[in-house]
């Protein structure tokens, strides 16, 4: 195939068969087709968009590609959860032992951070002796035996992904819902589950900017699905706003045993017990929602939640103490300084953005793909929009290696957090549900 009309026809708004573009995929993978060619095509793809078909004729060239994830040995249906990425997103941490605890057999592949948005894996590596790399053997292993396993994304699992990331990363086409929709959901494919839920965010700390965005990539990711025989369930959720109260490595898996315990609550909470619920049905656990919701409140106050957290980090070689005092053993930052409001109030607004780059800055995000991070330093919020705030108690409480970030951080979340002297109605976390 002659790749430049492959290119033409995408730029002419043309629609490609599917034999057309794996030719190009698999030509692009195994390096017959040059970084130079796919951007042009990628660039083609962001303004001209695809088909349905021809995405998910894309996601499926992406999935053949690679190796695939065999749980066909793991009784019950498998469910994964994958989130498009926002701040202080530590659903994963709460969410997966809490619906395992249930009976939910979970299997996930996740991602580190990159940029100002944090991820899983580093959050687990705050964990003294935490593996999150697990041979495809020992992942399924560890499932069949406790319900739930972890690990880093193998490399050999959608290379095509990994390539085509890294280049849209640098050519500014990393914002095409057919784009995301191919590389969010030819991961899960390859990843093995039967049945995905998504978490798709929308607002200025997320990919898509607004709801309106959100929802279309959300429906082309359920439809997807449907195209290629799983079920998915969307969540559209607010990113306008950091979704719990901690950022960083460490003090959110601090924040995330909180939860566990039955103390933290919020919208954290909120949104892990409305996507644990449709995990505990498409598991076929419990079929009515309410009855699903009571399942999971009673494994929370029941402490078998906790107790599945513990049981998870052990197995993958973690110090399960973490359960019980997590400062006892995650790393601290040295300087430790509350932002004290300036006024009484209201909080009027909280720029998950603005915090991301502030914890960026701080040393818990990645630049590039091979910086190191510190897992102890981070922002902890005093509340989110709606609070209310007495003068000089704290807005935000900074965790940093050194007093020069500490008082650069202090500035950037006076200017984050920002208050009302009247009362700013509070904001849902869940926008929507679709695909169920
Ligand atoms: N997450 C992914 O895995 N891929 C994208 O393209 C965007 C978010
Ligand atoms: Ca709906």
């Amino acid at each position: 195939m002659y790749i430049p009309d492959l290119i033409r026809k995408k730029r002419d708004g043309e629609e490609l068969s599917a034999l057309e573009i794996d030719s190009l995929i698999q030509g692009y993978t195994q390096g017959r087709v040059p970084d130079y060619q796919m951007a042009a095509f990628l660039m083609a793809v962001f303004f001209r968009g695809m088909t349905e078909e021809e995405t998910a004729a894309l996601t499926l060239a992406m999935v053949r590609g690679g190796t695939r994830v065999d749980l066909s040995g793991v009784p019950g249906v498998k469910i994964d959860k994958h989130s498009t990425g926002g701040i202080a997103d530590t659903t994963t941490l709460v969410l997966l032992p809490w619906v395992a605890s249930a009976g939910v057999r979970v299997a996930k592949m996740a991602g580190r951070g990159l940029g100002y948005t944090g991820g899983t894996i580093d959050k687990l590596e705050s964990i003294p002796g935490f593996r999150t790399s697990l041979s495809p053997e020992a992942f399924v292993d560890q499932v069949k035996r406790i319900g739930l396993a972890v690990t880093a994304q193998s490399r050999a699992l959608t290379p095509a992904d990994r390539k085509l990331y890294a280049l849209r990363d640098v050519t500014a086409t990393v914002e095409s819902p057919p784009l995301i929709a191919s590389s969010v959901m030819s991961k899960k494919i390859a990843g093995g589950a039967d049945h995905f839920v998504l978490d798709v965010k929308a607002g200025r700390g997320a990919l898509m900017p607004d709801e309106r965005s959100a929802r279309e990539l959300a429906g082309i990711m359920v439809r997807l699905g449907r195209r290629v025989g799983r079920e998915v369930t969307a969540f559209l959720t607010d990113m306008d706003q950091p979704l719990g109260l901690a950022i960083g490595n460490a003090l959110e898996v601090a924040e995330a045993v909180e939860v566990l315990q039955g103390r933290g609550g919020g919208d954290l909470r909120v949104l892990c017990l409305e996507m644990g619920v449709e995990m505990v049905r498409r598991a076929g656990l419990e079929s009515d929602a309410d009855r699903a919701r009571r399942l999971l409140e009673a494994k929370l106050e029941s402490g078998e939640a906790l107790a599945m957290f513990r049981r998870w980090v052990e197995a993958q070689g973690g110090d399960g103490r973490v359960t019980e005092d997590p400062w006892r053993v995650l790393p601290k930052a040295p300087f430790v300084k509350a932002v004290a409001a300036p006024a009484d109030g209201y909080i009027r607004d909280v720029d998950p953005r603005r915090l991301g780059h502030c914890v960026q800055k701080l040393g818990a995000g990645r630049a590039r793909k091979e910086d190191p991070v510190d897992l102890s330093v981070g922002v902890v919020l005093g509340g989110k929009v709606g609070d209310r705030v007495r003068a000089g108690t704290p807005l935000a409480t900074i965790h940093a290696a050194s007093v020069e970030a500490l008082a650069e951080a202090e500035a950037e979340v006076l200017s984050a957090v920002t208050l009302a002297p009247d009362p700013v109605p509070r904001r849902p976390v869940i926008l929507d549900k679709l695909g169920s």
